[in-house]
């Protein structure tokens, strides 16, 4: 690769790549992708040993601050991390603005967008002790807001988060558990729950990844940059996905036309139709996380007892696509949106909160690239170039 960044200007070139198939924005030394080897790596640590070996926030320790944290170091993040649970009661109100209706996503985006007006000194982008404490308030508080855009579409009353709770433990209770009676915590559901959202802690330069940075190259606050890639998540071609392939499945099973059907309208490209789940502009063979997920998901629904016949169009559906010519030749395989949905269906999260628990796992990610990107020197306002292309210049003549 070549660094043209200091050539352009002494050239006059301007290379034109849409959606930045072969263009490099940054340097960054925090996840290694190897997409037709199917590697990924978090800070050199393979994807496979974390999810057998470490928790989301051990993980997330990893991501920010680029080693294995200590014990007494994990220790003092969790704790600090359950200080900083709670919600300003005002913030809470703000739910009460909204429909029911509301996609919890956009909920989850304004949510963290308002932060930003409860922590000002956030705005201190330069200043490490307002970056840290920032890192913890957003660790802490994203799980309780995405809960309560859960509750607030079941219309039930909000909860407390619990620190005697783990960070998982607690972001279940306030799912699940009702101010009417107590909640006991399925430890099969808390433990797949964690290794899911290792699995999304971070993917390199991302489309929600990259927006973080971008934003956070003008300068904006960590809340800010973090609410603007919720909202690059959000799309389903991103983080969409997830819910998307679960609406796919539901629409295949109730018109009954059948996976081979299916699969004939999406190779002649029928409008709208695509193969969700599949597909990925770096992995050009099978996405790690996929194989991990698909490993997880008959575990997780054997020990809840679910018997899902989504699951089972969702295998015949990858069956027949990967022996067929057309996505052989493209390379399409499933990504990591393919399999969750199914799991997280049998956890008992509506399809509409798929993305937001996406988001919960990628903030890890989103925080140390934010952090990387406002640490380095060389970091510039991103602006990209652009090619015009219309009319030359013109009068107004009446
Ligand atoms: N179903 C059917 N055809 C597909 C699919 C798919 N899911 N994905 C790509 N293709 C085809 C395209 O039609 C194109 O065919 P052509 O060469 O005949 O025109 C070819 O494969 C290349 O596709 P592009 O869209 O150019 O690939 P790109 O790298 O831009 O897009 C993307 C990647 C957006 C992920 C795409 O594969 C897609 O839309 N997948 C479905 C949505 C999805 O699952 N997104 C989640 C991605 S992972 C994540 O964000 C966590």
């Amino acid at each position: 690769s070549i660094d043209v960044s200091t050539l352009t200007k002494k050239t006059g070139y301007t290379a034109l790549d849409q959606g930045f198939v072969n263009t490099a924005s940054t340097r960054s030394a925090i996840t290694y992708i190897d997409g037709d080897k199917g590697i990924l790596r978090y800070r050199g640590y393979p994807i496979e040993e974390l999810a057998q070996q470490s928790t989301y926030l051990e993980t997330a320790w990893l991501l920010i601050y680029g080693e294995l944290p200590t014990a007494s170091q994990l220790e003092e993040f969790d704790e600090k991390i359950r200080r900083h649970t709670l919600l300003h009661e005002d913030l809470k109100q703000f739910f009460s603005a909204l429909p029911h209706t509301a996609h919890p996503m956009s909920m989850l985006s304004s949510a963290v967008s308002a932060l930003s007006t409860y922590y000002e000194d956030s705005l201190n982008v330069h200043d490490p002790e307002q970056v840290e404490i920032s890192t913890i308030r957003l660790l802490a508080k994203l799980p309780v807001i995405a809960a309560y855009a859960h509750k607030k579409s079941l219309g039930q009353a909000f909860l407390y988060p619990d620190n005697s709770l783990s960070f998982v433990d607690n972001f279940l209770r306030l799912n699940f558990g009702t101010l009417a009676e107590p909640y006991e915590v399925n430890p099969v559901l808390s433990k797949a729950l964690d290794r899911l959202l290792i699995l999304h802690e971070d993917h390199e330069q991302n489309a929600s990844t990259s927006t973080v940075r971008l934003v956070g190259s003008t300068e904006a606050n960590i809340f800010a940059s973090v609410s603007a890639g919720i909202n690059a998540l959000y799309g389903p071609l991103h983080g969409g996905a997830n819910e998307a392939v679960l609406k796919m499945l539901s629409q295949i099973r109730d018109s009954g036309e059948g996976v081979a059907k299916f699969v004939e309208r999406v190779k002649k490209k029928e409008e709208g139709v695509r193969l969700m789940g599949f597909g990925h502009r770096v992995y050009k063979s099978y996405d790690p996380r996929a194989k991990l997920v698909k490993e997880s998901a008959d575990e997780v629904l054997e020990a809840l007892g679910v018997q899902d016949p989504l699951l089972d169009l969702a295998r015949e559906l990858e069956q027949i696509a990967l022996a067929d010519d057309y996505f052989i030749q493209r390379k399409l395989y499933p990504n990591v949106d393919f399999y969750t949905g199914v799991i997280y269906k049998a956890m008992g999260f509506p399809a509409r909160m798929f993305t937001v628990l996406f988001a919960i796992g990628r903030l890890p990610g989103w925080i140390a690239h934010w952090r990387e990107m406002n640490d380095d020197p060389a970091t510039k306002i991103g602006r990209p170039q652009q090619l015009y292309v219309g009319p030359p210049e013109r009068h107004i003549s009446r």
